[in-house]
């Protein structure tokens, strides 16, 4: 199956928060001098395999010889973004930047460059997304890339806490290279 195949298997409901994805991801890319085809194509690819079923997930991993950590056993949506990573890969459409933003979206990741914080940022702060810090987040991520990932990132920790589900080890040591960005709450 092509990527656009895939494409356009996903939902009205999908289809519509990636473009939003993408939208924003334009606005950072103008912002903070991105490619913007790496942009656009992180955004528009990274939500590809986000609506397989839970057991399509662990055994499209498999296939793709996707690592499959406890948390990932646990909650195979963690998943989606390694295997539209490796799904762009062998299609031979980006480039490691635009593959490790997509593999880390969900998560975030230690040492990702600027592509994948403004990834991370966009699925993060599209106008979809309804939680009031929103339209700060994204203002602030016009201004600073760094800060605005790193108060993204501190949102979802939140909001993760919130909801007493447990951090991602990614997610931890994002947060650590964050710890000069972020006061404490
Ligand atoms: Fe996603
Ligand atoms: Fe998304």
């Amino acid at each position: 199956m092509t990527l656009e195949e895939r494409f356009g298997q996903l939902s009205q409901y999908r289809r519509d928060h990636i473009a939003r994805v993408m939208d924003v991801m334009e606005a950072l890319a103008n912002a903070h001098g991105l490619a913007l085809e790496d942009a656009c194509l992180a955004g528009w690819g990274h939500d590809l395999a986000r609506e397989l079923a839970r057991p399509d997930l662990k055994a499209q991993a498999q296939y793709l010889k996707i690592p499959i950590g406890l948390e990932e056993a646990a909650e195979p949506v963690l998943l989606h973004g390694p295997i539209a990573a490796q799904w762009l890969k062998r299609a031979g459409r980006g480039n490691e930047s635009v593959w490790t933003a997509i593999r880390f979206h969900t998560t975030a990741a230690a040492g990702l460059d600027s592509l994948g914080q403004a990834l991370f940022i966009a699925d993060g702060v599209e106008p979809g997304r309804q939680y009031p810090e929103r339209a700060a987040l994204f203002e602030l991520s016009l201004r600073d890339l760094k800060a605005g990932y790193c108060a993204v990132l501190d949102q979802t920790r939140r909001y993760l806490l919130w909801r007493a589900l447990p951090l991602h080890p990614d997610m931890h040591k994002a947060l650590a290279e964050c710890a000069d960005h972020v006061t404490a709450t």
